[in-house]
């Protein structure tokens, strides 16, 4: 699919999107592997299979719609980011993205850590097995109750977001006797080119301390002082679904400033700098993404020639991937449920899921592509909105994409790259029972969480 101005002008059957016009790839039944997790392909029948699955099994077996997990794809990626920063970084992989028992495992069995920022994601951290020490916790509000047993847990380190927590979490590890290894999360004042939702290091935002007006230097002052705290470094993260490294080159530089003033005034080199997460991913043919080891290769430079520049020793360098990791491992796929023409528009598709199970689209206007998956097609392409079963019109998966004419009820279809922020954003808006992921490897198909149930949904409402 090609997002590019058409050189002969809008065809009858492109559609202007997002300022351009979108033309429908040469052929629909070609999947891009730049979308799709590794071990997708066609059997030789034209239907999609994934890990050796072909989809109209697994949807029988597991129903639609479903998130399947391409395993084998989600520990090459974590293996890719470790190796690119090597033994003298660290790759904390971003929970919020997706987490569940079964991918604590897979981490700690690929050597990454783990970052969290709720209870809920530590208690399946350390449910897990993670080591407590892999573990940082993050978040602008951390509950007292939750730094308590983050602390207790003995995680390897927690990112200090605002003054009160400063001390908050200096009061509760004096009080369990402990001095918690902490990071100060650092606001650069970098616009990063996204969404504005998911941008994080303007100013007018409401994550972490300010560099201006010297915020973050009286935060490093006070951790200092406090016996709670060992101060192990400075913190930064510049947004999500990022592609172009100079908002982390301008965020690494304010970053090194810091350390150095703090070098100069205290006497003290922190020893780690934490640059986040936020690399983007393709959703369509489109996008450009960056391989681990380009990414690797041009913050350590940054960093090491900063740090040459202002006099200190390079710090251990750590990042956050989230949907770098997952994103790309895993897609949803759905069952036609109607396929509806509005003449002279487009048409209109229906399926058995929404924005219940991808609020992304509704919610940042994100792109996302789309493939009948059952089998292929010759018909010509036609221009559709894919949407869910939701009542309200803004229920939208993909907004603009070509889909074979002959699209028909009962058909699959399937939206990849839908690893990150889809489960873990899912609700159950109109009671929607919310999708199992089911993770494929190697011919072998197994939930690792499993479809919601009416049962589940009743056993909250007590009446
Ligand atoms: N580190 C910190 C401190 C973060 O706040 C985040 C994401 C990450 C790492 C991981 O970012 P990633 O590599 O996954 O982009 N719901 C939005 C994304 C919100 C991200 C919040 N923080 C979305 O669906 O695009």
């Amino acid at each position: 699919m090609s997002r590019s101005a058409h050189p002969a002008g809008p065809r009858h059957a492109d559609v202007m999107s997002e300022g351009h016009y979108l033309a429908p790839a040469d052929d629909l039944n070609v999947l891009d592997e730049k979308v799709w997790s590794r071990t997708v392909t066609r059997d030789e029948h034209g239907a999609v299979t994934v890990g050796g699955l072909t989809v109209s099994r697994l949807a029988e077996e597991f129903g639609t719609p479903a998130y399947f997990l391409d395993e084998a794809d989600f520990r090459a990626r974590c293996r890719a980011w470790s190796d690119a920063f090597g033994p003298g970084a660290d790759v904390f992989y971003a929970g919020k993205a997706f987490l569940s028992r079964a991918v604590v495992r897979w981490l700690k069995e690929e050597g990454l850590n783990l970052d969290v920022c709720s209870g809920g994601e530590l208690a399946t951290a350390l449910d897990a097995g993670m080591p407590a020490e892999r573990i940082a916790f993050h978040g602008n509000n951390k509950t007292v109750e939750e730094i308590e047993r983050a602390v207790a847990a003995g995680v390897g380190r927690i990112v200090l977001d605002s003054f009160q927590e400063i001390v908050r979490v200096a009061h509760v590890a004096q009080s369990l006797g402990r001095r918690q290894r902490v990071q100060i999360r650092v606001t650069v004042g970098v616009e990063a080119h996204t969404h504005e939702f998911i941008a994080t290091a303007h100013e007018d935002q409401k994550f972490g301390i300010a560099l201006a007006g010297g915020q973050a230097a009286e935060a490093v002052r006070r951790a200092l002082t406090l016996d709670g705290l060992e101060l192990v470094g400075i913190h930064s993260h510049i947004g999500s679904q990022i592609f172009d490294m100079a908002g982390f080159e301008v965020s690494a530089r304010r970053v090194v400033q810091l350390l150095a003033e703090v070098r100069d005034e205290h006497g003290v080199e922190l020893p780690e700098i934490d640059l986040g997460g936020g690399l983007g991913i393709a959703y369509t043919s489109d996008d450009d993404p960056r391989e681990p080891h380009e990414i690797a290769k041009s913050l350590g430079d940054i960093v090491t020639r900063e740090c040459e520049a202002a006099g200190l020793a390079t710090p251990r360098i750590s990042v956050e991937p989230g949907r770098a990791i997952v994103g790309p491992t895993a897609f949803t796929l759905y069952e036609v449920g109607t396929v509806k023409p509005l003449e002279g528009l487009r048409t209109y598709v229906s399926v058995d899921g929404g924005m219940s199970d991808n609020i992304r689209t509704a919610l940042y206007d994100a792109e996302y592509s789309v493939s009948l998956a059952s089998r292929t097609s010759d018909a010509e392409p036609m221009l559709v909105r894919v949407v869910g079963k939701h009542c309200e019109s803004g229920d939208i998966v993909v907004k603009d994409a070509y889909l074979p004419a002959d699209l028909a009820p009962g058909d699959l279809i399937a939206v990849p790259a839908t690893g990150a922020y889809c489960r873990s954003m899912a609700s159950n808006y109109n009671h929607a029972l919310r999708p199992p992921v089911v993770a494929v490897r190697d011919g072998e198909a197994r939930v690792i969480v499993r479809r919601e149930t009416e049962e589940d949904l009743l056993r909250l409402d007590v009446g």
